[in-house]
């Protein structure tokens, strides 16, 4: 690659792969501390105590790449991140080859999940763990399915060694009375899948498929919550979106200098990033909705116990920068891009009307036929869900105008224009931390946005926390005084309060993340943990002041209302 990746990096830094992407803006407004701005939600009760419903699922949440390490161990496969980390350097030289080693010191984190009286983990599988080369047969050292002497393909069992890893894993949650919530697929993918198109490849949904096959015939006799995919805006237009244009614009032979590279960043369209993952996004969907019939098939059988399944959409409900029709209109236009794009699939059956249409007009489509579009989604829909998974971390206001609010007049893929129609104005809060505004409201909004559109079927939250680094300093005491987490977690769980009480069915909160870990492009820069990681020091652990408030908070089963 021509570009400088080192430098690259530093500038893709800027995206805080939860709250969407400031890039250059993280600088000019990073000095804007919002802590002024309240945004909290009004409490309809004058209640001391809000109190969660018995069962209410307190947990923890990690993914597989950002916390295993292990990289080589046990058979496990190369993976796109390896490739990003390794050879491309696309997180400052940071690599999540050890990344907080868990996949040797489960026992002892699960300790620490225990002691804070965690209901449930959240963790993700390694499909490159049960594949290494994510295809369930022989291939060859090129990756090329090796065939019988009649021309067949060769099945290989999932890889034993991976298996009994998270075997052992969801023994030792069970035994401390922590509930496994497995998610199949949290952005590692085995890099001769990715090299063949990723999620734009079809043949990728069947290897998938055979995939969840596996994890559920070893784990399904022991997990009952099971989430297909995470966040498919963040990983299809943050991540693989970045990389396609990337691609396309080296493939087009347009100057590649950092420069360049850096000023097409800047100026990068959100819609080109939909445009050219149209048929990414919707393979991800797909893959969803195999996975559901697989569970539900063995389910039916008995070959597995009964459970739900649902996916973890990255979802957030924009609000306009003023009650001008103009500023709502824009509004809409981003929510139904943000949030419709993926959730109308799986609960309607369509993709909504205005951005598509303005996605063709551009010239943008899926890659193929119009019939397997239809066929497609009147499968995803008839496969629904069992329940929802919301990540959230903050919002985004959005106006009409370029010139108002906070803007300014920069671009960058979330903080830009959408078609001339819509700008989207992306703060962060802190200077050098990952968090946009604190914005509970916004995370109560949207809980009833997707309370309304699945019906009343479960919410659970699978994301929420905190990255604020700025505070997290190791003390002499071997304490860490976290007070901007604890605010952001306890005013987000107050605002999903209010939404149960205004009846939203939300059955659990999964705070991201018990640990601190490796956070994508922002490496170990990134903390978003309930738990120090001492990089220097052994990967030494300790709890900071959020963690012990959580644990209260789940003991008491509710927060103070104050
Ligand atoms: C979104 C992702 O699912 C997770 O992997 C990431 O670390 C957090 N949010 C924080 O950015």
């Amino acid at each position: 690659m021509v570009i400088d990746m080192f430098k690259f990096n530093k500038y893709i830094a800027g995206i805080a792969i939860t709250a969407i992407a400031s890039i250059s803006l993280t600088a000019c407004n990073g000095s804007e501390n919002s802590g002024a701005r309240d945004n909290n939600v009004d409490i309809s009760t004058d209640a001391e105590f809000l109190e969660f419903p018995n069962g209410f699922l307190w947990g923890s949440a990690t993914s597989a790449y950002q916390v295993e390490g292990a990289w080589d161990v046990g058979g496990r496969g190369y993976t796109n991140w390896d490739l990003y980390t390794q050879q491309l350097n696309m997180a400052n030289g940071e690599t999540g080859n050890v990344a907080i080693d868990q996949y040797h010191r489960y026992k002892d984190d699960i300790k620490l999940m225990a002691e804070a009286g965690l209901k449930s983990y959240r963790f993700s599988i390694a499909w490159s763990r049960i594949y290494p080369t994510g295809m369930p047969f022989v291939t060859d050292e090129l990756g090329q399915p090796v065939l019988d002497s009649s021309g067949n393909l060769q099945p290989i069992p999932p890889n034993a060694e991976g298996v009994a890893h998270y075997s052992d894993l969801i023994d030792e949650l069970i035994k401390n009375d922590i509930e496994p919530v497995v998610t199949l697929f949290h952005w590692d993918i085995p890099v001769g899948l990715w090299a063949a198109g990723s999620f734009n490849n079809r043949f990728v949904v069947d290897m998938f498929a055979a995939y969840s096959e596996a994890v559920f015939r070893n784990y399904g006799d022991r997990v009952s919550k099971w989430i297909t995919m995470n966040e498919p805006f963040v990983n299809a237009t943050m991540i693989e979106g970045i990389m396609a244009v990337m691609m396309e614009e080296m493939a087009a032979g347009g100057e590649t200098s950092l420069d360049a590279m850096m000023a097409m960043m800047k100026d990068l369209p959100l819609q080109r990033l939909y445009g050219l993952q149209m048929s990414y996004i919707h393979h991800y969907l797909l893959a969803h909705a195999r996975a559901v019939e697989i569970q539900r098939n063995l389910e039916a059988s008995g070959d597995i116990i009964e459970g739900d399944i649902g996916i973890s959409f990255d979802l957030g409900v924009a609000k306009p920068v003023s009650d001008s029709d103009a500023d709502k209109q824009a509004t809409a236009l981003y929510n139904a891009l943000k949030n419709d794009w993926f959730v109308f699939p799986i609960t309607r059956g369509y993709y909504p009307a205005e951005p598509l249409a303005r996605l063709r007009a551009d010239g943008y489509d899926f890659n193929f036929s119009e019939q397997v579009l239809a066929d497609d989604l009147a499968y995803i829909v008839e496969q629904g869900l069992d329940f929802t998974g919301v990540n959230y971390y903050t919002r985004v206001a959005v106006s009409a105008d370029v010139t108002d609010g906070d803007f300014g007049g920069n671009a960058s893929p979330m903080n830009g224009n959408l078609w001339d129609a819509a700008y989207v104005h992306y703060v962060t809060e802190y200077p050098n931390s990952e968090n946009g505004i604190y914005d509970p409201q916004g995370f109560y909004e949207t809980l009833m946005y997707i309370d309304n559109e699945i019906g009343g079927k479960p919410v659970l939250i699978t994301e929420n926390g905190g990255g604020y680094r700025v505070e997290d300093k190791l003390t002499n005491d071997g304490k860490v005084h976290d007070t901007l987490r604890t605010r952001f977690i306890k005013g987000h769980i107050k605002a999903t309060w209010q939404a149960i009480n205004d009846g939203a069915n939300v059955i659990g909160y999964t705070a991201w993340s018990l640990f601190d870990n490796f956070e994508w492009f922002n490496g170990y820069n990134g903390r978003f943990g309930m738990i120090y990681i001492d990089y220097e020091n052994d990967l030494k652990r300790y709890p900071k002041d959020s963690y012990y408030w959580y644990a209260d908070t789940i003991e008491k089963n509710g927060v103070d209302n104050d």
